[in-house]
């Protein structure tokens, strides 16, 4: 079988992750390098997980990677980072907005601090960046990549900022495949169960959920960066969709 014409190695492309520096980023940044892509590997806190992220990449292949720190509830500074990249790289062949934070706001008890933290780092960051990400994308006939959550679809408990931000993230990923055709494809992934929030979850909680997966067990950071592999590399007829690795879980809510 010859390859299809369609068919895209990631060398010497560049893609920038959002939140890459430890968890699901940092397996979806490896897993794409080792691929063949250079990451600009995109943190907020977590700067020596980036570095130590960075130093192992880099002795995988020299200069294949580049370091950017932002906010980006830091809606000023998103254009910057892109400018940033493309100054080193002279392009941008993927974005994947994966940077997001995550915790319950139990309505009576809801701040406008959390809407904007929510609301901010997990649907209007992600749409200023595919703007400033824009024509970059265009000339490389590149792709966004956006991480959803199963809960986007059916609500998480206690969960009423976060849920609506993750639903406004699908429409805003097909939306933008609607929009951005021909030059640019636009996916996003929607994990089940995969990394237990790091604040804690209960053991009944945690085995409450497994009971409801088909596959009996908690995903794993590498079944996301797989499917995000497929999505940018080898699927060149694939747009708006959103993708559940879930075990199953949304079979049985
Ligand atoms: N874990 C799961 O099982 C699961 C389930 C469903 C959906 N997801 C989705 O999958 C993606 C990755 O999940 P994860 O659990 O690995 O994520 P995570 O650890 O909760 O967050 C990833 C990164 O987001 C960055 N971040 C948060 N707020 C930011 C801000 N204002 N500006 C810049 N960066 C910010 C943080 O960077 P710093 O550490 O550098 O500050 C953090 O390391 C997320 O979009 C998440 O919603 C995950």
């Amino acid at each position: 079988m010859t390859d299809h014409p369609d068919a895209a190695s990631l060398n010497d492309k560049w893609i920038l992750i959002t939140g890459a520096g430890r968890r699901i980023g940092a397996v979806v940044a490896d897993t794409l390098h080792a691929a063949g892509a250079n990451i600009a590997i995109h943190y907020r806190g977590s700067a020596d997980d980036a570095k130590s992220l960075q130093a192992r990449l880099e002795a995988r292949r020299a200069d294949s990677t580049l370091l950017l720190q932002a906010d980006v509830l830091d809606t000023a500074a998103l254009p910057g980072m892109v400018e940033q990249l493309i100054a080193h790289s002279g392009r941008l062949d993927v974005l994947i907005n994966n940077a997001s934070s995550f915790y319950p706001t139990a309505l009576g008890t809801v701040t406008e601090a959390q809407w904007e933290d929510l609301i901010g780092s997990n649907l209007k960051a992600p749409l200023f960046l595919c703007q400033a990400a824009l024509p970059h994308l265009k000339a490389a006939r590149g792709s966004i990549i956006n991480m959803v959550d199963i809960h986007a679809q059916r609500p998480l408990r206690d969960h009423t900022v976060y849920g609506p931000a993750k639903a406004g993230l699908v429409m805003l990923t097909l939306s933008l495949a609607k929009d951005l055709g021909p030059d640019i494809r636009v996916n996003g992934v929607a994990p089940g169960a995969i990394l237990w929030p790091e604040e804690g979850m209960s053991d009944k909680l945690k085995e409450g959920i497994l009971k409801r997966v088909p596959l009996k067990r908690v995903g794993d950071p590498s079944d996301i960066a797989r499917t995000i592999l497929f999505l940018t590399r080898d699927a060149p007829y694939v747009t708006g969709q959103i993708i559940a690795v879930d075990g199953g879980r949304s079979l049985n809510w």
